[in-house]
């Protein structure tokens, strides 16, 4: 199938996660007059779209993601007037808005469900999947992501609501027609407004298999509704629908946030001839060090399985669906924490060959706060430390049941917990890292004096200038954007290694994941050829890499990539 030009396979997307990007008034929390005094440095990387996580009225059980009015903006971070300021300045720069769309459930606290609980009768019961209980227990054995069970008893009307995540994140319905209007509704609303996309929240979770049947029973004694939930009966005759009543009216950038796809469901929602939505994220190659209690635990990532579910997505897709390229968000422990090396040595040289390694790739890529300077996990020491219900929550269940020691889980959550990734943005050397004048609402990285913006912002061997550099190239290079990829030496524990092909010409891509000096085989339809180094974390583009014979040697965490026209 011949590839088509679209300008969103052609961007790069940087995510925003407003609490902790920049708190523009002291009280230590993020805000929308803090993002819109960041534009120009955003403007500076070279990015082209912002996706903004949630930003409107929230109780804040899931910071945003549990959503109380989807046509308001949450106090804490400024007013509508705000929001149009910072839309109106991000385009002025050339910069695209994408909105996080959290549609899967909303707060306990929108009007829809403060209706729907008062009475079976209410015009709004049907808004939610309510329940008559089951031998006087929940009407099934589902546990929620968040712990506990996945169903609320409400004493008004004696029955119970499903709630996927926290108790104050109650599941819509999507069966009913009506839910489905209101939500268009709303995403007309905002695409009126100018908005330039939307990212979808656990979208493929919006259609539950009917009868609601129990899951298997994990470790944690609760039933697993994915295989009810995830990737339903009726998703994509629902996003066929939003497509053609919202979608396909604007010109947007769409991704869904896909829990559990696999590469032929990601065919259907990303579907090349536009039916659905522009791409999805998929999470194999985030889950690959998952086990029995979920993902607690402190399993290091094989690279050998990372390669094969990158390149399965590489290959499997071309021509029929598009990528999404990612290694951070506000959901993951930084990557660079988890398969780079976030020692002293070789933070930078790593935060760059992952970057490499990503961003050469075809899809297109995104960049999480503070991905672009290396920021890494935090050196957790105590439990008052952890801000985010997931992390808390678990921690209690698991421990409290006994199913993990204390001590273990300490360790699991200060390695996977998402507070990794929601720790303010390290602006510069000032106290709070310039992220506030105030007391931060969740700590800052104490390694914040050696990694900041500012400090990278005056270094041109900066990780800063690194990412630069890559979002530059997939300007203007095609065949970072369109070229097909063939995965080289599947094999090695140690080495990354792909090509990219496109009319005639070959881009090497060469990434090491140790610690140690390696040596590479140079691929034999390339050897006569003499190729140019575009990019490389060791400073090669003038030099060429270090090679003999057939052989290119590589430093620790080398990195490079190199055209053949
Ligand atoms: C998505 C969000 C996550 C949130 C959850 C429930 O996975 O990315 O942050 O907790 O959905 O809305
Ligand atoms: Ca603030």
């Amino acid at each position: 199938m011949k590839m088509e030009r679209a300008w969103w396979k052609e961007s790069v997307v940087y995510q925003i996660y407003p609490r902790s990007f920049c708190d523009s008034n002291g009280d230590g929390i993020g805000d929308l007059n803090g993002i819109t005094g960041k534009l120009d440095y955003l403007k500076e990387l070279g990015i082209d779209v912002i996706w903004l996580s949630p930003v409107y009225q929230s109780p804040g059980d899931d910071n945003g993601y549990d959503i109380s009015d989807y046509r308001n903006i949450m106090k804490e971070f400024g007013t509508m007037e705000d929001y149009d300021r910072m839309l109106a300045k991000a385009h002025e720069l050339g910069i695209k808005i994408m909105m996080d769309l959290v549609v899967n459930h909303t707060s306990d606290e929108h009007a829809w469900f403060v209706e729907s609980r008062k009475s079976e009768d209410n015009e709004y019961r049907d808004y939610y999947i309510w329940r008559d209980g089951k031998d006087g227990k929940e009407p099934n054995n589902w546990g929620s992501c968040f712990g506990g069970p996945a169903w609320e008893y409400d004493e008004r009307t004696g029955q119970y609501y499903l709630h996927l995540f926290s108790k104050k994140q109650p599941d819509l319905n999507w069966e009913n027609p009506k839910v489905r209007e209101s939500v268009f509704d709303m995403m007309v609303w905002w695409c009126e407004k100018g908005i330039d996309g939307f990212r979808m929240d656990v979208i493929s979770l919006i259609s539950k298999c009917p009868g609601l049947p129990d899951g298997a029973v994990g470790k944690s004694g609760y039933g697993d509704f994915a295989a009810y939930c995830a990737n339903g009966p009726r998703v994509h005759e629902y996003l066929q629908e939003m497509n053609r009543k919202v979608l396909s009216k604007y010109d947007l950038i769409t991704v869904g946030e896909c829990s559990g796809v696999t590469v032929e469901e990601a065919k259907r929602y990303a579907s090349a001839s536009g039916e659905e939505l522009n791409m999805v994220f998929q999470f194999e190659h985030m889950d690959i060090d998952g086990g029995e209690s979920f993902k607690w635990n402190h399993n290091k990532i094989p690279l050998t399985e990372l390669k094969k579910i990158m390149s399965k997505w590489q290959t499997e897709l071309a021509g029929k669906a598009w990528n999404s390229l990612y290694w951070c968000n506000h959901d993951q422990p930084r990557m660079l924490s988890r398969i780079g090396n976030d020692s002293q040595e070789y933070r930078e040289v790593s935060a760059k060959m992952l970057g490499t390694c990503l961003h050469m790739m075809q899809g297109t890529p995104y960049v999480y706060q503070g991905e672009e300077l290396g920021m890494t996990n935090y050196p957790f020491t105590s439990l008052e430390e952890f801000r985010d219900i997931e992390s808390i929550n678990a921690y209690r269940e698991l421990t409290g049941k006994g199913i993990v020691s204390p001590e273990e889980m300490f360790d699991y959550i200060s390695y996977k917990g998402r507070d990794n990734a929601r720790t303010p943005m390290q602006w510069d050397d000032s106290p709070q890292a310039g992220f506030t004048t105030g007391s931060p609402w969740i700590p800052v990285n104490p390694n914040y004096r050696e990694i900041n913006a500012k400090e990278q912002m005056e270094r041109e061997t900066s990780v800063f200038y690194y990412y630069k550099k890559l979002i530059r190239l997939r300007k203007d290079y095609e065949i970072i954007v369109y070229g097909d990829y063939e995965l080289l030496l599947p094999d090695s524990g140690e080495l990354y290694v792909y090509l990219r092909s496109y009319q005639g010409e070959k881009l090497l891509v060469v990434c090491s994941y140790t610690d140690q000096e390696t040596v590479c085989e140079i691929p034999k339809e390339l050897r006569e050829r003499t190729g140019k180094v575009l990019i490389s974390n060791y400073g090669r583009e003038e030099t060429g890499l270090e090679s003999a014979g057939d052989k290119i040697a590589l430093k620790p965490y080398e990195a490079a990539a190199v055209l053949y026209t």
